[in-house]
């Protein structure tokens, strides 16, 4: 499973990049105006940092002026996803920048029927809201497992299930276990990925053990070259 990761904050960006564990980045309007950041700015930014997908989201809801927005969005690097939204005329933006090489994330997905339009459009990624969902007393993962059942059913769709609007960890795992390709992670929910109380337990238990046999895996010119370095 891919993870990308669902913020607009440059700095959280950065960090969790080094991580090794961030395979793209998505944002949307409401991100980038938490973020306080200028769009045409940030963009090109995330993308020097992220070298996987990176979702730029359209802001016009016409089409046209969404074709102009989206290939505006597409020349600022190579791995950029342009997002739009799951209406008649974002999926026919879809059509033609797809069919030009664009990559394209459709957002805003609540039924596997749209899932099914959005992969007839050719989507680069289809996202599917699960937080969104959960919040009106729907089953967002369950969604997830349709989308992911019916695109198995036909070979020829290569369309990217990317679970979206994850809460934490729960929703990470539940969608790995369906077979969903990516999930978009607040900065919260990857490091809460990390976290389980016996591993803090059990490493405190390792190092105090080391330190009493007295021994040291690299002698004082090799410590001393690992501080230089960190
Ligand atoms: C990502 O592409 C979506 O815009 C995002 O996951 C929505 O998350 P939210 O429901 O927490 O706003």
């Amino acid at each position: 499973m891919k993870f990308f990761i669902d913020t607009a904050d440059f700095n959280e960006i950065r960090d969790l990049a080094a991580t090794g564990l961030v395979d793209g980045v998505t944002t949307n309007p409401s991100l980038i105006a938490k973020s306080g950041a200028k769009f045409l700015d940030l963009i090109p930014q995330i993308c020097e940092v992220v070298k996987g997908p990176v979702s730029a989201e359209v802001a016009a809801t016409d089409f046209d002026t969404m074709m102009a927005e989206g290939r505006k969005l597409s020349k600022i690097a190579k791995n950029i996803a342009v997002k739009v939204p799951l209406t008649p005329a974002g999926l026919k933006v879809c059509r033609t920048l797809s069919d030009a090489g664009t990559m394209v994330n459709v957002t805003l997905c609540f039924s596997a029927g749209q899932a099914i339009l959005a992969a007839k459009a050719g989507a680069t990624f289809i996202s599917p809201f699960v937080g969104r969902l959960d919040d009106v007393g729907e089953d967002g993962m369950a969604l997830i497992g349709d989308i992911v059942q019916i695109y198995r059913q036909y070979p020829d769709i290569k369309t990217q299930v990317l679970v979206a609007s994850i809460r934490g960890p729960r929703h990470v795992i539940e969608a790995a276990k369906l077979g969903a390709h990516v999930g978009t992670l607040p900065p919260a929910a990857l490091r809460a990925l990390y976290s389980h109380p016996l591993t803090d337990k059990g490493l405190s238990a390792f190092v105090a053990d080391w330190q009493k046999t007295g021994q040291s895996i690299l002698d004082e010119q090799e410590l001393a070259a690992v501080r230089k370095t960190a």
